[in-house]
C-alpha cells in the first residue's frame, strides 16, 4: 500500500512516500480501516524530530489520526461492524490502510462526510476536556486560548464562547480574522513579548480565569504570570514552542495558582469514563449544532512532507488532511 514513512529523526524532509508497505494486521480489539482522510496535527511534527513523549522510532508509518471504513476485525470490537465509518487514533495513519484500536474510535456523524468528521476527537475532545472537566470553566469567566487558529484553538474558541466565557485568543496577525469570526471577543498578537502583561491588561489586572497553553516555552511562563492569583487554571496541553519550568518556591510565593497537565491519550486510557462523558457531550453539541462539520484544506498523501512543514512554519490555519 502507498504510505508516508518516517526514515529519520530530521524532521518532515525526510518523510518519504513508499508504495510497497505491508497493510497492517488488527489484533484483539482492533479494526482495520480502509483510511479515507488523515489528519495532520502538531504532533505529526514533533514525532518527525523524535521529541514527541512516547512517540515512534525510526523508520516508522507516520501519522496517528484517521477517518475511514471499517475492513476487518481482529476479533471482537466493541460493537464495530464491517461498513461502519470511523474516525480513530492508533499508529500508521499516513497510509491506504491502518489498525485502530475500537476504544476512543467514534462513528462518523451521520450526514458528515469522512473528512469533515476529523478533529473530533483530537481537536473537539482535547479542547472540551481542557475547557470542561479539568479547566472547570464557568459562565462569565475570562479565558486565554493560545494558537487559537489552529486545529485545537479553533474548537476551544468555539466552545469557550458556547459555555459563556469572555474569549481572547491570541495568534499571529494574519490569522486574527480567522480568530474573531470564529467569536473571540479580543485577539493579541501570539508574538508579542509583552503578553503576560497585555492579557493582565486587557483582565482590568486580574487575570485570566483559564488559560489553554499548547505552546510552551515563553507562552508557558507568561501564563503562569497572567492567570488570575490563587484561583486561575493553566491548562497545559502542548509544547511546541518548547519547554518551560515551574518550581515550587514559584508556586508558593510567585505563582499561586493552578497547573494542570492534559494528554488525550493518557486520559482515553486512565479514565475511560471521562472519555466517554466527553464523547457524549460531544455528540450533544453536534445535535445543537454548536460543532460543525470539520472543513478540513485536503491534500493528496504525497503532499505530507509539505504539509507538515507548514504546520511547523507557522503557516497553516484550522486543520489539514491528507488523503491516501
Ligand atoms: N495534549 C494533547 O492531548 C493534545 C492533543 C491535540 C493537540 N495538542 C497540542 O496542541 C497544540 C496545537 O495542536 P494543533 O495540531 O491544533 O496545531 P495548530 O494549533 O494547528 O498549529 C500550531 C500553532 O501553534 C502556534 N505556535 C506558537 N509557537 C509555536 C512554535 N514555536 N512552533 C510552532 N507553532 C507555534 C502557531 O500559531 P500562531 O502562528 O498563530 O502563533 C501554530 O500555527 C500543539 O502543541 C499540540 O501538540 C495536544
Amino acid at each position: 500500500m502507498r504510505a508516508l514513512r518516517q526514515d529519520t529523526p530530521r524532521g518532515p524532509r525526510d518523510l518519504r512516500l513508499v508504495t510497497d508497505t505491508r497493510v497492517p494486521v488488527p489484533g484483539d480489539g482492533e479494526v482495520l480501516i480502509r483510511v479515507t482522510a488523515a489528519g495532520v496535527n502538531y504532533a505529526d511534527v514533533m514525532q518527525t524530530y523524535g521529541t514527541y513523549g512516547g512517540g515512534p522510532t525510526p523508520p516508522y508509518i507516520a501519522g496517528f489520526e484517521a477517518v475511514g471504513e471499517v475492513v476487518a476485525s481482529g476479533g471482537p470490537a466493541a460493537g464495530l461492524r464491517i461498513g461502519d465509518r470511523v474516525l480513530g487514533l492508533g499508529p500508521g495513519a499516513f497510509a491506504e490502510y491502518m489498525v485502530l484500536p475500537s476504544a476512543g474510535t467514534l462513528r462518523v456523524p451521520a450526514g458528515w462526510a469522512d473528512e469533515q468528521a476529523l478533529g473530533l476527537v483530537l481537536n473537539w475532545a482535547t479542547a472540551l476536556a481542557a475547557l470542561r472537566p479539568l479547566g472547570r470553566l464557568t459562565a462569565g469567566e475570562t479565558v486565554w486560548v493560545q494558537a487559537a487558529a489552529g486545529g485545537v484553538g479553533q474548537a476551544a474558541v468555539r466552545l469557550a464562547k458556547h459555555y459563556g466565557a469572555r474569549v481572547i485568543g491570541s495568534a499571529a496577525p494574519r490569522k486574527h480574522q480567522v480568530v474573531r469570526d470564529l467569536g473571540a471577543d479580543l485577539v493579541v498578537d501570539s508574538g508579542r513579548p509583552d503578553l503576560a502583561a497585555e492579557i493582565g491588561r486587557l483582565t482590568g489586572g486580574e487575570g485570566a480565569d483559564l488559560i489553554l497553553e499548547s505552546t510552551g516555552g515563553a507562552a508557558f511562563r507568561a501564563a503562569l504570570a497572567a492567570a488570575r492569583r490563587v484561583t486561575g487554571r493553566v491548562v497545559v496541553y502542548g509544547v511546541a514552542g518548547g519547554e518551560a519550568t515551574v518550581s515550587n518556591r514559584e508556586l508558593n510565593f510567585d505563582h499561586p495558582i493552578h497547573v494542570i497537565g492534559l494528554h488525550l491519550g493518557i486520559l482515553v486510557r486512565h479514565a475511560p469514563r471521562l472519555f466517554d462523558q466527553l464523547v457524549d457531550e460531544l455528540h450533544a453539541l453536534i445535535a445543537a449544532g454548536v460543532i460543525p462539520p470539520g472543513r478540513p484544506t485536503v491534500r493528496d498523501l504525497a503532499e505530507g512532507p509539505r504539509t507538515l512543514a507548514a504546520l511547523e512554519a507557522r503557516t497553516t490555519v484550522g486543520k489539514t488532511a491528507l488523503r491516501p
